[in-house]
């Protein structure tokens, strides 16, 4: 099997987040733009006291797009061919294109409540290795 080495790279504090507002950030480098969001609820994959902390790569895994967030359903949705992907189900994608789900960076909150992104689940767009 592959072995990656991800860097941790800290993203910001708990104290930085409002509840369902996205902060941009960039994992693992910073030529791959992502978003944090505390999303209020407790979902699959959050992390954080509240289980509510999820990050996700923005480029669109079909063609690399940058995506927006729509706090109204809690979607990463791409203006390109209009590939909408699920932030409260670890990225899964909901409509379009793209021929994978959107790549979610694995996050580690410490008791100072910094928040640091150690990982991701899938190939980020245009790379043949998520880690160069
Ligand atoms: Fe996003 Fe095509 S680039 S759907």
């Amino acid at each position: 099997a592959a072995r990656v080495s991800y860097p941790a790279n800290r993203l910001a504090n708990l104290k930085d987040l409002t509840v369902n507002e996205p902060l941009q950030i960039a994992y693992p480098d910073s030529d791959s733009p992502g978003v944090l969001i505390k999303l209020g609820t407790r979902v699959p994959g959050g992390a954080g006291p509240d289980g509510d902390l999820v990050a996700y790569s923005t480029l669109c895994p079909h063609k690399g797009f940058p995506l927006a967030y729509d706090g109204r359903d809690r979607t990463l949705s791409c203006p390109g061919h209009f590939s909408r992907f699920d932030t409260e189900k670890e990225g899964q994608q909901i409509w379009g294109h793209a021929t994978q789900n959107l790549p979610m960076f694995r996050l580690a909150v410490d008791a100072a409540g910094d928040i640091t992104a150690v990982g991701t689940d899938e190939l980020i767009y245009g790379r043949t290795r998520n880690v160069l």
